[in-house]
């Protein structure tokens, strides 16, 4: 399965064996250029990056590393080795082969899950494409040209799906989505998380850590597909994934790692006092963390769902790791314990368990998004600081589901308009934290130099020492 990059578009689904499809996707390229050069990494023009590039679908030795210049990226098709007996192992369909082509039925259905995947990948690029300009570090310049190229191989994976699978209208959804813009107020990007801004370099540790993992829980729910095709891209999509939440864990860490040490070496807690150092209070912090955090979780859509229960049902998407729960993986008979608004008060109660997929796969993120949030934690903790990061109440400054304007304070508690009002400023980012945060970034260019409100990292890159020149500028 090792990757054809002899080429124009490098691949390991025999490309070259289907001429119309090589053909349709060979016209949509200089169109993706002409997307990257006006909608990708500003100011990245012939420099050369220290990259990863896949070139292999094997577990081990997957990418190779080496200098890229920046344009010439090698982004192409890779999908998971097929494995010829597999079958799809939920929904009505259980115990049948899996699907090698688009069922009839199913293909609207399947062609707008793949489609609002597809868009969130371009979303994030354009989302990101003033940040090379502050780079804290070379170090983090790379980290970020690696996330950038990659969300624009996993725009590749949903264009060759949309291609091959859906003809004519596949063809016209891949157009459509380099048309869409992030934010933009005519034809902006489909989900809402994907029109925010990520104006700094904390918003994009953030994003990183808590959306990127959204795009994992998605792509874990699309790897158990019956649609055959698109379960191997995504399980592939998911080894790139891994690093992106990475790039957030790691930058948070060392973000909050570098104020709690000039907290303590300056025997300061007073957030304002804290800034006057140069770093980033730990309020603000969490403030940023509120925000990410509830935005994100609005993404897994409505508490309740019957286009999540149909798309269980007919096999195309799973719930997260399918193939390890211990049920009937059917589902009808079961139920699943939701949030629900009574009065001024938040009770659980058991719904349909097919119906509340979204809440299901809410509810794995939430799981696995507190994690890096303890390991936070331990860093302010062990420089002898005293203030823990927690993640909101997940009915927290919601716009999707049953709590979309329900105020609920960040400890859960429902709250009368007045009292969100006067309390909003303490937890979600103002103008003016945005402004302060804003005021620190600045490009960082010499090779093993940090900004100051942010530590360096622990080791670098491939093994590759912290001070090793991960961007040559030309
Ligand atoms: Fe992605
Ligand atoms: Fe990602």
């Amino acid at each position: 399965m090792s990757v054809n990059y002899s080429e124009k578009i490098p691949n390991n689904v025999n490309l070259s064996e289907d001429k119309t499809l090589q053909r349709a996707l060979e016209h949509w390229q200089p169109e993706f250029y002409e997307w990257w050069s006006a909608m990708g990494p500003e100011g990245s023009h012939n420099f050369d990056v220290y990259l990863r590039t896949a070139v292999s679908v094997d577990r081990d030795g997957w990418a190779q590393f080496g200098y890229v210049k920046m344009p010439d990226y090698r982004w192409g098709i890779f999908l998971n080795p097929a494995d010829a007996g597999r079958k799809i192992h939920f929904g009505e369909h259980k115990g049948q082969p899996a699907w090698q082509e688009v069922p009839g039925e199913h293909r609207a259905n399947l062609r707008r899950i793949i489609v609002a995947q597809g868009d969130t990948e371009p979303a994030s690029v354009e989302q990101q494409r003033h940040l090379g300009l502050s780079a804290p570090s070379l170090y983090d310049l790379r980290n970020l040209f690696q996330v950038n190229v990659e969300e624009g191989r996993h725009l590749w994976a949903a264009v060759y799906l949309l291609q091959r699978y859906f003809g004519r209208d596949g063809r016209e959804e891949a157009e459509a989505l380099l048309q869409r813009r992030s934010g933009d107020a005519d034809n902006p990007r489909i989900l809402g998380a994907f029109n925010e801004r990520t104006p700094d370099w904390l918003s994009f540790f953030m994003f990183t850590y808590f959306t990127d993992r959204d795009g994992k829980f998605q792509l874990c729910a699309l790897a158990e597909s019956g649609f055959d095709p698109l379960a191997r891209t995504t399980q592939f999509m998911l080894t790139e994934e891994a690093h992106h939440m990475f790039v957030g864990e790691s930058g948070v860490s060392r973000v909050i790692q570098r104020t709690s040490q000039l907290m303590k070496e300056h025997g300061v807690e007073d957030p304002a006092r804290v800034r006057a150092l140069g770093a980033i209070d730990l309020p603000t912090i969490q403030r940023y963390l509120n925000f990410h955090y509830s935005v994100t979780i609005d993404l897994f859509g409505s508490d309740q769902s019957s286009n999540a229960a149909s798309f269980y049902s007919s096999g195309l998407k799973g719930r997260y790791e399918e193939t390890k729960l211990g049920d009937d993986h059917v589902l009808k008979n079961d139920t699943y314990k939701v949030l629900e608004l009574a009065g001024d008060r938040l009770l659980e109660k058991e719904v349909p368990a097919l119906l509340s997929l979204n809440e299901r796969l809410r509810d794995d993120y939430i799981k696995d998004s507190i994690g890096g949030v303890e390991r936070w934690n331990k860093v302010i903790e062990k420089a002898g600081v005293a203030f823990r990061l927690r993640v909101p109440h997940k009915a927290f400054n919601r716009k999707i589901g049953t709590f979309a304007g329900v105020r609920v304070s960040p400890d859960g508690r429902v709250l009368p308009e007045a009292q969100w009002q006067a309390n909003v400023r303490e937890w979600l980012p103002s103008e003016q934290d945005r402004a302060f945060v804003a005021s620190l970034m600045g490009r960082v260019a010499e090779p093993g130099k940090f900004a100051g409100w942010i530590a360096p990292p622990a080791t670098g890159i491939n093994r590759q020492p912290v001070d090793f020149q991960y961007v040559r500028f030309n």
